[in-house]
């Protein structure tokens, strides 16, 4: 038996992907699952369905408990191939069965198969009863997508979040409390940070729409199922990243082609570190773009150090720049820092780039010629001290400015 029953009449039917490495860049090194659930009552609705090449796992699960051809439903929470690509073999499968989607929904379901498919377009007060179970839809725009849905069952107490709450991690367990949510928690944080900090406003409003609702389990479509006590916490440390609660943390990354802005990178955590910040260094040509997101989205002060190449920024550090601007928050304060060897150029490239960007700029970048000496790496350390003090006291003033 590859499904897993979460409560009466609910059972998970998707697929576990161990191999899966990477999600249009957002790196999954523990690999995912295309969760799928089926709701069995007097009438049977499936919701979601998993990648293409998922497909006969799918369909086998779905058989360990109903024949597929009995499926009067299918909603479809999120369009994206992850969720929906195995669509058309459940829908050959399930001749009778009528597809359900938000109506934004509908209409990239209608661009994408093609299949002139019994579609039905839903919104927040729209309800599918089962039998003695009932399926109600509540629009969670943006989370992935424009078109997603949540889908709530009341009767069994179950929301299925569709990316939402998700994590990729592929695991033998099915619920957070068998694996431990701190192991989850990392990888929670990491796709928060890469697939909905951006729509940070989003997230809270989907999660204004379930706060008070009788919940005892969460699926979401990747990662194990909430259930518990660490569905509180869960929901705590999302609504912390949706508000952007920055920490009193810095994440320094650089790029270094001969080592004079390594050794710059490290005297400046030193100094960061002396002033009391907790920091993570993040060498860009040997680091996960996802993995340096993940830190510098809830970073108070992030630090940029870059080379000069061809009298501009190390171009690794440059197709940087745009990762930065995933959470669109503009509160933090960034800084700059790197070597050079005849011409400078990268700090004011740097400068300018992040200036139009909006960014709250720590003063003075500082530049070395070459390799700093003992007394170069005193004045980086100086440097991480002072920037961190800065973004300390700037914060602070922010927040008093913010609180008036
Ligand atoms: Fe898991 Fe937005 O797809």
């Amino acid at each position: 038996m590859g499904s897993v029953k979460l409560t009466e009449g609910v059972y998970w039917v998707g697929a576990i992907d161990w191999d899966v490495r990477n999600f249009h860049g957002l790196t999954s090194p523990q690999g995912s699952t295309y969760n799928a659930y089926l709701v069995v009552d007097e009438k049977i609705a499936l919701i979601d369905s998993v990648r293409p090449p998922e497909t006969e796992i799918l369909l086998r699960h779905i058989s360990e408990i109903v024949d597929p051809a009995r499926i009067d439903y299918v909603i479809s929470n999120h369009s994206e191939p992850d969720h929906s690509g195995a669509l058309g073999a459940v829908m050959e499968a399930a001749p009778s069965a009528r597809l359900y989607a938000s109506k934004e929904g509908v209409k990239r379901l209608e661009k994408m198969f093609r299949a002139g498919w019994d579609m039905v377009g839903v919104g927040d007060s729209d309800e599918l009863p089962l039998g003695n179970k009932t399926l109600k839809f509540i629009n969670a725009p943006l989370l992935h997508w424009p078109e997603t849905m949540f889908t709530y069952c009341p009767e069994a107490k179950v929301l299925f979040a569709c990316d939402a709450f998700g994590a990729h991690i592929a695991s033998s367990e099915r619920f957070v409390d068998e694996l431990g949510i701190e192991r989850i928690m990392p990888y929670t944080k990491k796709y928060f940070a890469f697939l909905i900090a951006s729509f940070r406003k989003a997230a809270l409003q989907a999660m204004k729409k379930i706060d008070g609702l009788p919940i005892d389990f969460i699926g979401p479509s990747h990662g194990p199922v909430w259930r518990g006590e660490d569905i509180p916490k869960m929901l705590g440390a999302y609504a912390a990243w949706a508000t952007l609660q920055l920490e009193p943390k810095a994440t320094i990354v650089y790029g270094s082609m001969w080592g004079g802005t390594r050794a710059m990178a490290k005297a400046v955590a030193d100094g960061v570190m002396a002033a009391g910040l907790q920091t993570r260094v993040f060498d860009i040509d040997h680091s996960d773009l996802s993995d340096i997101i993940a830190e510098t989205f809830d970073s108070r002060l992030v630090l940029l150090g870059s080379p000069t190449f061809v009298s501009g920024i190390y171009p690794p550090m440059e197709a940087f720049i745009p990762y930065l601007r995933i959470p669109r928050d503009k509160t933090k304060k960034v800084g700059c820092f790197g070597s050079f060897g005849w011409a400078g150029g990268a700090l004011k490239h740097l400068t300018q780039m992040l200036a139009a960007e909006g960014y709250n700029l720590v003063p003075d970048p500082l530049a070395f010629n070459f390799f700093p000496d003992d007394a170069g790496l005193d004045e980086c350390f100086e440097f991480g001290r002072r920037a961190a003090g800065w973004a300390q006291q700037e914060s602070t003033a922010g927040e008093e400015k913010a609180a008036n």
